[in-house]
């Protein structure tokens, strides 16, 4: 093996990862009441935690945040409580874990928010689609477009957020700009057409992650921040007339905050169109670049060894095997992932997925 391969380790920030295989930030949707972590999560996470890093589920940074039944939140001291045992139980079997802070926007439906207010957006540009609530597949509504006073409002909201995480023994944070969420709203074009400093341009569509960066630096150092971004992922109604160009410029900004590391989505999760440069978007950036989406032991050896990455992070994988690592280190069969518990249940399809040590003895 190279020196540089999957399980090898790797110094982002404060933190020597013991090898480059991260979990995907994955929304199962089995908080509590509150939006608090239980019990069947601690297990979970602690299951996969000699990940070289667990990146959490989407976590709201307030209630208005939220755009599902049963996501986590980090907003208060209950959640505080509930995430803790979830990083302790990480730490205590050697591995590391950042939360993945999140504002929903326009995925979300009034039955899900407070007093049933309409969802926020940059503009009021409704998506195609259907709401998750409570009652079932709902249509999207048109979302109100921020104010601006508002968006001042969500940014101290993801400073609460970063000082929450802190306070719950979290290693780092990601800012969640990806997947057609309210950051990435504003940075792509389709969604974003304000006239004020906000919209009309990428400087002024990047304006807001730059703010709500800056909020975050404020509790947490830069190299133990990462921010996730998704060019072409067009999941949750989303569009871009320049995606090349728009993320490079955006990717390029993000050089000099000396961030953990970048995260991207590469390509759509709702097709196998690729119609980006990733190695030239990786080449734009002079920090840890970690790679997502379809990558399975083959092509993730093959990216590290070419530096078309520094890490990889495993979505359905690591949900379906929570000892991905020991499978990928001794070639063993993987897990079959069942979509049909990925969103919302109990422990079924969550923390029974079998170790393949468990198999072994089964069938011995
Ligand atoms: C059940 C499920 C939930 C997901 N939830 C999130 C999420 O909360 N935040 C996020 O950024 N991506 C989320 N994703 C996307 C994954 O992080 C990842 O990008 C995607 O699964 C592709 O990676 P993979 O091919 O390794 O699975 C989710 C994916 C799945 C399957």
């Amino acid at each position: 093996m190279s020196a540089k391969d999957l399980f090898s380790a790797v110094t982002i920030g404060n933190l020597k990862l013991k090898n480059r295989m991260v979990m995907a930030p994955m929304t199962r949707n089995r908080a509590t009441e509150g939006a608090i972590p239980q019990a069947m999560n601690v297990e979970y996470y602690r299951q996969r935690a000699s990940a070289g890093l667990i990146i959490t589920e989407a976590s709201q940074v307030s209630a208005a945040g939220v755009g599902y039944p049963g996501t986590p939140g980090i907003y208060n001291e209950q959640q505080v409580a509930g995430w803790q045992k979830i990083t302790d139980a990480v730490h205590e079997e050697g591995g590391h874990i950042y939360i993945q802070l999140w504002y929903c926007g326009r995925i979300s439906h009034p039955d899900l928010l407070p007093d049933n207010q309409t969802p926020v957006a940059p503009s009021a540009i409704r998506p195609e689609g259907e709401a998750i609530t409570y009652e079932g597949m709902k249509a999207f509504v048109e979302p109100r477009a921020l104010e601006i006073n508002e968006i001042q409002e969500i940014v101290s909201q993801y400073k609460n957020a970063a000082q929450m995480a802190k306070q719950a023994g979290f290693d780092g944070v990601e800012i969640h700009a990806a997947n057609g969420y309210l950051i990435d709203q504003f940075l792509r074009d389709g969604t974003n057409t304000r006239s004020d400093e906000y919209g009309g341009n990428k400087k002024n569509r990047m304006r807001f992650l730059n703010q709500v960066l800056e909020a975050v630096l404020e509790v947490w150092p830069s190299n133990s921040v990462g921010i996730r971004l998704t060019p072409e992922n067009s999941f949750n109604s989303m569009s871009d007339s320049d995606p090349q160009a728009h993320f490079n410029y955006f990717i390029t900004q993000l050089n000099t905050r000396n961030l953990a590391y970048l995260h991207l989505l590469e390509g759509d999760m709702m097709s196998a169109a690729r119609n980006v440069d990733y190695r030239a978007l990786r080449d734009a950036y002079d920090g840890i670049y970690m790679a997502n989406n379809g990558y399975d032991k083959t092509r993730a050896q093959t990216a590290i060894a070419n530096a078309d990455c520094d890490l990889v992070a495993f979505g359905i994988p690591y949900l379906a095997n929570p000892d991905l690592l020991y499978r990928y280190q001794n070639d063993q069969a993987l897990n079959e992932a069942d979509p049909v518990t990925f969103y919302g249940g109990d422990e079924a399809g969550y923390t029974d997925y079998p170790f393949i040590k468990e198999e072994i003895a089964e069938t011995a």
